[in-house]
């Protein structure tokens, strides 16, 4: 991969690009034809553990769209399978964890984990994957769940996370060690997939937004923390996301990533305006816009890029892409045009 070449990676950098870097999330899944052809022939968990399938659902949005990077097809979840949990994907209910943790003793059964040996689907998945995207120059991004968001699924992952928050204030030396096992294993499983040729990665963490700026501080950043700083020198820029934390900038901008990924609770330029100078700036349409008309979604992208143009002329450092993922009921026909009409964006010098 030709670090030099990919807009994507480029913007990561913040180093001036041609034309403005996109790709989307969940760009991989049920809006797609393509996607429900082989969905309807096997289920998401089979999917998610069949590399050959894997790496097909991977490239489904790529032939597409040609998007600035593809992301692996896998889930945040088989990690928490992967340190003991039953992890139960329902149609249509979302994830349901069958033995969710309980007390001290549920969380000092987690066994750390052996990506080779739990999670090979995914490496495998990565390793052909890249094979196939070295050959269009599309860098592949790697994931994990962030501590705090698997956590909030390890307890229950009710709405309202009141499982997690109990801990968390109730029993905070348990919600300690329960954050240090996920430090590790993420760790672990973002170290392997880098062996295994990600291009890039990214943290999810799409449940951080239910706490306070105070008790973000205390009991996320630490832990995100400890997963980025020793990723600095892995030579892969990473990406932290998270929904609803526009409260937290000032937080955020003390993460030691190369991206914050932001949704649309913030505007754009305000976003730009307001991080700090060491990070890259990925986001924010609202997945919302994709489903109404074609002419009110390229009205909106280009006011989008009319505001990003007028704080950054040189939009270095932005990457689009929504602020959450695609929803599944999105026509196709809006994705082509959002991809067609961000291409027609023109930067200036
Ligand atoms: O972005 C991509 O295209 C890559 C693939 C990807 C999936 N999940 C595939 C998927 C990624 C990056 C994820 C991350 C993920 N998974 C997150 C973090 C990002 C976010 O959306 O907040 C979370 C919280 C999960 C857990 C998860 N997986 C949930 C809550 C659900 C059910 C909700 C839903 O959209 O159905 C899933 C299932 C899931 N993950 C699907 C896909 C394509 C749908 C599976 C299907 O029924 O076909």
């Amino acid at each position: 991969m030709d670090k030099q070449l990919s807009p994507y990676l480029l913007a990561c950098a913040q180093k001036e690009t041609k034309t403005v870097p996109i790709w989307l999330m969940r760009q991989a899944g049920r809006y797609m034809k393509n996607y429900m052809a082989i969905r309807q022939r096997h289920d998401f968990n089979t999917l998610l553990r069949s590399p050959d399938l894997a790496c097909e659902i991977t490239l489904q949005p790529v032939k597409e769209f040609a998007p600035d990077a593809a992301i692996i097809f896998a889930d945040i979840l088989p990690l928490l399978n992967a340190m003991g949990l039953d992890v139960a994907f329902k149609n249509g209910d979302g994830p349901v964890i069958e033995n969710p943790l309980k007390d001290e003793a549920d969380v000092d059964k987690l066994h750390s984990v052996d990506p080779e040996r739990d999670l090979g689907f995914t490496l495998e998945a990565i390793k052909i994957t890249k094979a196939e995207l070295e050959k269009l120059g599309t860098p592949l991004i790697g994931f994990s769940g962030a501590p705090f968001t698997l956590a909030y699924y390890a307890t229950g992952g009710e709405r309202t996370g009141i499982n997690l928050l109990k801990l968390m204030h109730t029993r905070p030396l348990v919600y300690k060690k329960l954050m240090e096992k996920l430090v590790d294993a993420i760790s672990i499983y973002l170290r392997a997939q880098i062996d295994c040729g990600v291009d890039a990665l990214q943290l999810f963490d799409s449940w951080a937004g239910m706490l306070s700026p105070r008790e973000f501080e205390e009991f996320v950043f630490p832990y995100v923390y400890q997963i980025l700083e020793p990723l600095r020198n892995c030579g892969r820029p990473v990406t932290y996301f998270s929904t609803q934390t526009s409260a937290y900038v000032d937080i955020l901008n003390r993460l030691p990533c190369d991206v914050l990924s932001v949704d649309w609770r913030i505007d754009i330029a305000k976003a730009f305006r307001e991080k700090s100078p060491r990070h890259a700036l990925q986001g924010n349409l609202s997945p919302h816009v994709l489903l109404g008309s074609e002419k009110n979604l390229r009205a909106t992208i280009r006011s989008h890029f009319d505001a990003l143009l007028t704080e950054s002329p040189s939009l270095r450092g932005y990457i689009f892409n929504l602020g959450h993922g695609i929803h599944k009921e999105t026509p196709i026909e809006n994705v082509h045009a959002l991809f067609d009409e961000v291409r027609r964006i023109r930067i200036s010098a």
